[in-house]
């Protein structure tokens, strides 16, 4: 049986990486699906992710959304009125730069704020007004390792990944007892335009022998293993779920 049949899923940052699979997931267990993005294209190229699900016989639409903005939020939860209305929020959308503590300065700073935290700030609130005016739901957002152990001098993007959580536990405090569920994913390095393209390291030499070295499970992760964790959290199989924040990395943050 689908796990998410008759639902309505927004989920931004959908065009490519973890959120394309996330769409891909969502929509194989019966989910109709906003992609929230800037970009139709999946940054390492393909068919776009709305695409791709209505070829496979499923439901989404595409709505062009700046994360950082929350008129988009807006417009990207107001598009799943044509689904019945929004069951399932994903925050995905994110921005990662290699850029060290050092280097950082308020233009590059006030970019991570905007969106990895503002992003998720608004994007939780939007949707928690359409649920609590329906029958509750289920925010997943998206966290990273890098909010509970350092990996590389990355300060400015693991303060935001920190204040994904903190917003998480937060907010399933305050709407647990209404019918909203709000949980984090923590995915540790996942092959991504992110890992692949922006800070290379899944695929290369010295990524490999990172890999084998640190991670309990000698690998790097697959968007489909986050996606089967956003599914989790997102499905009632997480009845009883909320304020978690959902580890996935091979093990490398539990035994580093
Ligand atoms: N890949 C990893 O190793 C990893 C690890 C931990 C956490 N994450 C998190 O997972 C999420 C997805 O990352 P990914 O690896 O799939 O990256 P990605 O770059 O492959 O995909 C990110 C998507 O978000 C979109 N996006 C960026 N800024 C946006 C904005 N302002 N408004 C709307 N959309 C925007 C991009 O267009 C892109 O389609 C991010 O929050 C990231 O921090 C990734």
């Amino acid at each position: 049986m689908a796990q998410l049949s008759g639902k309505a899923a927004v989920v931004t940052g959908g065009a490519s990486g973890n959120g394309r699979e996330i769409c891909k997931t969502f929509a194989r267990e019966g989910a109709d699906v906003v992609v929230a993005d800037l970009r139709e294209e999946p940054r390492q190229g393909g068919t776009p992710t709305h695409e791709l699900v209505a070829d496979a016989g499923g439901n989404a639409t595409f709505v062009e959304c700046d994360v950082s903005k929350r008129s988009d939020l807006v417009a990207a939860v107001d598009a799943a009125e044509e689904f019945g209305g929004i069951d399932v929020m994903v925050n995905n959308a994110g921005i990662f730069r290699g850029e060290e503590f050092l280097d950082v300065r308020e233009e590059g700073l006030q970019q991570f704020l905007d969106v990895n935290v503002k992003g998720v700030f608004f994007g939780a609130q939007v949707a928690a007004e359409r649920m609590l005016d329906s029958d509750g739901g289920s925010i997943v957002n998206m966290s990273s390792i890098g909010a509970v152990r350092a990996l590389g001098a990355y300060t400015a993007y693991d303060l935001t990944k920190g204040a994904v959580a903190s917003t998480t536990y937060s907010l399933a405090d305050r709407f647990g007892g209404e019918g909203i569920r709000v949980n984090c994913i923590m995915p540790g390095i996942i092959g991504t335009a992110m890992t692949e393209d922006d800070v290379p390291i899944v695929g290369t030499d010295h990524g490999e022998q990172y890999a084998k070295e640190t991670i309990p499970m000698e690998r790097f992760g697959d968007p489909e293993e986050v996606a089967d964790a956003a599914l989790y959290l997102a499905s009632e199989q997480s009845s009883y779920v909320n304020g978690e924040s959902l580890v996935v990395d091979g093990g490398v943050t539990h035994t580093g």
